[in-house]
């Protein structure tokens, strides 16, 4: 009878074994056959009921029932082990072929990028940089800058007024004259900066711009000391055969003034559709400060001389990147600014 309910229970397990499918499965199983009160330990506490003969038999009988439960079960917990490990393996992967996130880098802005050319060049040839303000007296955009109040050249550049003394600076000339009050020649200065004009924006104007200006007072500086302090800059910026040109121009505060030109980059100064047949582009203004400006900010201009210039930066940057709208600069769209 016993041995009946040991081989029922065998075989109970066993089936039910083999239609296990998880881990928890298999524990239920367990507590249910070899539990405390599991189906094979309550069979065996029956066996004090059988006659003392018996007993060694179906004791025997029982461990053998119970060693294969066990077993079956540890055969069966090691399979589903592995197929649950294999699962969560394939269901974990990392495919570390798949693109990353794009990281977004910063990068400089085009008129930066030439900027800093431009102030290597002249750091290298011994100029220190000078800032000034943007919102100025009429004082230093223009009058001690031999500009007066009637001047015609007051024309050209539209201002923006707050008072009939204070304005928005229309020119980095402004900061000549700041420093030449403070401070005594020898003088060695570039002033790059943000400057203001009434004006319509198209293609090459905006009321913001930005201009480049140089100073350079000692004794004995003449003409050429300008033309080789603009060549060496012109060759750093557009390489070693561009050429730069002066011709006569005016400007109040400087005699002789001279407006300045480099050799069409396209064409090398044979003369195109870009630099209109000319061989050459503007870049700017300069010129022999006038001995009035060294006077009114207390230089001596008979011991003293100098030269400056001013230059336009969208302008340079346009020529150096063949850009040809000025509007670029300033509309900040992602696909212009990751060009550079
Ligand atoms: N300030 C002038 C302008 O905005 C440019 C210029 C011309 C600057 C001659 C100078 C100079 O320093 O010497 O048109």
């Amino acid at each position: 009878m016993l041995k009946e309910k040991l081989q029922q229970v065998r075989e109970e397990a066993a089936e039910e074994l083999r239609r296990a499918e998880t881990s928890e499965d298999i524990e239920a199983l367990r507590i249910l056959f070899l539990g405390k009160k599991g189906r094979i330990t309550s069979l065996l506490s029956e066996m004090g009921k059988l006659p003392p003969e018996e007993r060694p038999v179906i004791g025997q009988a029982a461990n053998e029932v119970r060693n294969f439960v066990e077993a079956m079960i540890k055969e069966k917990k090691s399979e589903i082990g592995r197929r649950e490990l294999e699962l969560r393996l394939k269901k974990e992967k990392l495919d570390i072929t798949l693109p990353g996130k794009p990281v977004m880098i910063g990068r400089q802005h085009p008129l930066h990028l030439v900027l800093d050319e431009i102030e290597d060049a002249f750091i290298s040839m011994g100029f220190t940089i000078e800032n000034g303000p943007e919102v100025e007296f009429d004082k230093y955009n223009f009058e001690k800058l031999n500009i007066p109040a009637d001047h015609p050249a007051r024309d050209t550049q539209d201002t923006f007024y707050f008072t009939p003394d204070i304005l928005l600076r229309t020119q980095t000339s402004s900061v000549q004259v700041r420093v030449m009050e403070k401070q005594a020649p020898p003088i060695r200065i570039l002033s790059p900066g943000r400057v203001f004009r009434i004006d319509e924006i198209d293609a090459t104007h905006s009321p913001v711009f930005h201009q480049i200006e140089g100073l350079v007072i000692d004794e004995g500086i003449t003409m050429s000391h300008l033309k080789g302090a603009l060549e060496t800059m012109a060759k750093k910026l557009f390489g070693e055969n561009v050429k730069t040109r002066i011709r006569p121009d005016y400007f109040p505060f400087t005699e002789p003034s001279a407006e300045i030109c480099v050799s069409c980059f396209r064409c090398g100064g044979e003369g195109c559709r870009f630099c209109k047949g000319e061989g050459w582009i503007e870049i700017g203004g300069a010129g022999m400060v006038n001995p009035k400006v060294l006077e009114g900010c207390g230089i001596d201009s008979v011991k003293y001389s100098g030269f400056a210039f001013g230059m336009g930066l969208e302008r340079l940057v346009m020529l150096r990147y063949k850009i040809d709208d000025i509007r670029m600069f300033f509309e900040n769209d992602i696909r212009f600014l990751n060009n550079f």
